[in-house]
Protein backbone atom coordinates (compact mmCIF):
# COMPACT_ATOMS: atom_id res chain seq x y z
CA UNK A 1 0.00 0.00 0.00
CA UNK A 2 1.16 3.50 -0.36
CA UNK A 3 2.37 6.17 2.10
CA UNK A 4 0.09 9.00 2.15
CA UNK A 5 1.86 12.31 4.04
CA UNK A 6 0.32 15.06 4.92
CA UNK A 7 0.30 17.64 7.73
CA UNK A 8 -1.81 16.94 11.09
CA UNK A 9 -2.03 19.28 13.53
CA UNK A 10 0.59 20.74 12.72
CA UNK A 11 2.67 17.61 12.87
CA UNK A 12 4.39 15.48 9.70
CA UNK A 13 2.30 12.26 8.82
CA UNK A 14 2.60 9.64 7.13
CA UNK A 15 0.11 6.20 6.94
CA UNK A 16 0.46 3.39 4.42
CA UNK A 17 -3.14 3.15 3.88
CA UNK A 18 -5.37 2.30 0.91
CA UNK A 19 -5.53 5.85 -1.86
CA UNK A 20 -9.49 5.32 -1.49
CA UNK A 21 -10.16 4.52 2.40
CA UNK A 22 -11.73 7.96 4.12
CA UNK A 23 -9.71 10.25 6.41
CA UNK A 24 -11.98 9.97 9.24
CA UNK A 25 -11.77 6.18 9.46
CA UNK A 26 -7.80 6.74 9.34
CA UNK A 27 -7.95 9.51 11.97
CA UNK A 28 -9.50 7.75 14.15
CA UNK A 29 -9.41 3.67 13.33
CA UNK A 30 -5.65 4.14 12.79
CA UNK A 31 -4.30 7.23 14.46
CA UNK A 32 -6.36 7.65 17.43
CA UNK A 33 -7.60 10.80 16.67
CA UNK A 34 -11.30 10.63 18.06
CA UNK A 35 -12.37 14.28 17.80
CA UNK A 36 -14.13 14.09 14.51
CA UNK A 37 -17.09 12.57 15.20
CA UNK A 38 -18.80 9.50 12.64
CA UNK A 39 -22.75 10.54 11.87
CA UNK A 40 -24.29 10.26 8.39
CA UNK A 41 -21.17 8.89 6.71
CA UNK A 42 -22.33 10.95 3.77
CA UNK A 43 -21.20 14.17 3.84
CA UNK A 44 -24.60 15.70 5.18
CA UNK A 45 -24.21 15.57 9.29
CA UNK A 46 -21.06 17.91 9.87
CA UNK A 47 -20.20 15.67 13.08
CA UNK A 48 -16.79 14.42 10.92
CA UNK A 49 -15.48 18.06 9.82
CA UNK A 50 -12.07 18.79 10.05
CA UNK A 51 -10.06 22.09 8.32
CA UNK A 52 -8.30 21.27 5.32
CA UNK A 53 -6.55 24.88 4.89
CA UNK A 54 -9.36 26.90 5.25
CA UNK A 55 -12.14 25.39 4.68
CA UNK A 56 -14.26 22.83 6.90
CA UNK A 57 -14.51 19.22 4.93
CA UNK A 58 -16.02 16.25 5.65
CA UNK A 59 -13.20 13.78 6.79
CA UNK A 60 -16.19 11.15 5.87
CA UNK A 61 -16.18 11.67 2.10
CA UNK A 62 -12.94 12.52 1.99
CA UNK A 63 -10.63 9.86 0.24
CA UNK A 64 -6.58 9.72 1.50
CA UNK A 65 -5.12 10.40 -1.48
CA UNK A 66 -6.73 14.13 -2.29
CA UNK A 67 -4.97 14.77 1.29
CA UNK A 68 -1.35 14.13 0.07
CA UNK A 69 0.80 17.34 1.30
CA UNK A 70 -2.62 19.03 2.93
CA UNK A 71 -2.76 20.69 6.00
CA UNK A 72 -5.45 19.58 8.34
CA UNK A 73 -6.69 20.76 11.62
CA UNK A 74 -8.79 18.11 14.07
CA UNK A 75 -10.41 19.92 17.03
CA UNK A 76 -7.27 18.77 18.76
CA UNK A 77 -5.42 20.70 17.21
CA UNK A 78 -7.48 24.00 18.00
CA UNK A 79 -6.75 24.53 21.58
CA UNK A 80 -6.19 22.34 24.60
CA UNK A 81 -8.16 21.51 28.30
CA UNK A 82 -5.22 24.00 29.63
CA UNK A 83 -5.14 26.33 26.57
CA UNK A 84 -8.41 26.29 24.91
CA UNK A 85 -9.09 28.46 22.02
CA UNK A 86 -11.17 31.55 22.01
CA UNK A 87 -14.49 29.45 20.42
CA UNK A 88 -14.18 27.14 23.21
CA UNK A 89 -14.10 29.52 25.97
CA UNK A 90 -17.58 31.24 24.00
CA UNK A 91 -18.91 27.68 23.83
CA UNK A 92 -18.37 27.31 27.62
CA UNK A 93 -19.46 30.81 28.34
CA UNK A 94 -22.83 30.47 26.08
CA UNK A 95 -23.20 27.19 26.89
CA UNK A 96 -23.49 26.16 23.33
CA UNK A 97 -24.12 22.53 23.72
CA UNK A 98 -26.09 19.96 25.55
CA UNK A 99 -24.88 16.30 24.22
CA UNK A 100 -21.78 17.54 22.69
CA UNK A 101 -22.06 15.29 19.84
CA UNK A 102 -21.66 18.35 16.68
CA UNK A 103 -19.88 20.34 18.69
CA UNK A 104 -16.11 19.46 17.37
CA UNK A 105 -17.66 19.65 13.56
CA UNK A 106 -19.44 22.90 14.31
CA UNK A 107 -16.14 24.43 16.03
CA UNK A 108 -13.72 23.41 13.33
CA UNK A 109 -17.21 24.89 10.61
CA UNK A 110 -16.19 28.60 13.12
CA UNK A 111 -13.03 28.44 12.78
CA UNK A 112 -12.58 28.34 9.08
CA UNK A 113 -14.87 31.00 8.77
CA UNK A 114 -12.77 32.85 11.40
CA UNK A 115 -9.98 32.23 9.32
CA UNK A 116 -10.93 33.57 6.20
CA UNK A 117 -13.32 36.24 8.05
CA UNK A 118 -12.36 37.35 11.62
CA UNK A 119 -15.46 40.06 11.67
CA UNK A 120 -18.39 37.68 10.34
CA UNK A 121 -22.15 39.11 10.75
CA UNK A 122 -24.31 37.00 12.48
CA UNK A 123 -26.28 35.85 8.66
CA UNK A 124 -22.44 34.94 8.04
CA UNK A 125 -21.93 32.88 10.96
CA UNK A 126 -25.57 31.26 10.25
CA UNK A 127 -24.59 30.47 6.78
CA UNK A 128 -21.22 28.87 7.95
CA UNK A 129 -22.53 26.77 10.47
CA UNK A 130 -25.64 25.81 7.75
CA UNK A 131 -24.30 22.09 6.97
CA UNK A 132 -23.81 21.12 10.74
CA UNK A 133 -27.11 19.69 12.39
CA UNK A 134 -27.43 20.02 16.29
CA UNK A 135 -29.79 17.75 16.85
CA UNK A 136 -30.20 18.66 20.33
CA UNK A 137 -31.10 22.48 18.89
CA UNK A 138 -28.58 24.36 20.38
CA UNK A 139 -27.65 26.57 17.08
CA UNK A 140 -28.50 30.03 18.55
CA UNK A 141 -26.35 29.98 21.08
CA UNK A 142 -23.52 28.55 18.95
CA UNK A 143 -24.46 31.46 16.37
CA UNK A 144 -24.02 33.99 19.86
CA UNK A 145 -20.82 31.82 20.97
CA UNK A 146 -19.14 32.50 16.92
CA UNK A 147 -19.62 35.96 17.70
CA UNK A 148 -18.34 36.31 20.74
CA UNK A 149 -15.40 34.68 20.03
CA UNK A 150 -15.10 36.67 16.97
CA UNK A 151 -15.04 39.90 18.88
CA UNK A 152 -12.72 38.75 21.45
CA UNK A 153 -10.15 37.63 18.67
CA UNK A 154 -10.70 41.72 17.10
CA UNK A 155 -9.83 43.01 20.79
CA UNK A 156 -7.01 41.20 21.01
S1 LIG B 1 -20.33 11.92 9.29
FE1 LIG B 1 -19.37 13.15 7.81
S2 LIG B 1 -20.85 14.64 7.28
FE2 LIG B 1 -21.91 13.28 8.60
S1 LIG C 1 -25.23 19.51 21.17
FE1 LIG C 1 -26.19 17.57 20.83
S2 LIG C 1 -26.16 17.31 18.67
FE2 LIG C 1 -25.45 19.32 18.98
Amino acid sequence: MPTIRFQLNGAAIAVETDPDQMLLDVLRGRLGVTGPHFGCGANECGACYVMVGDRAIASCDMPMWSVADKDVTTIEGLGTAEHPHPLQRAFIAEQAMQCGYCVSGILISAAALLKRNPSPTEAEVRAALDRNLCRCGSHNRMVRAVLQAASELAAS
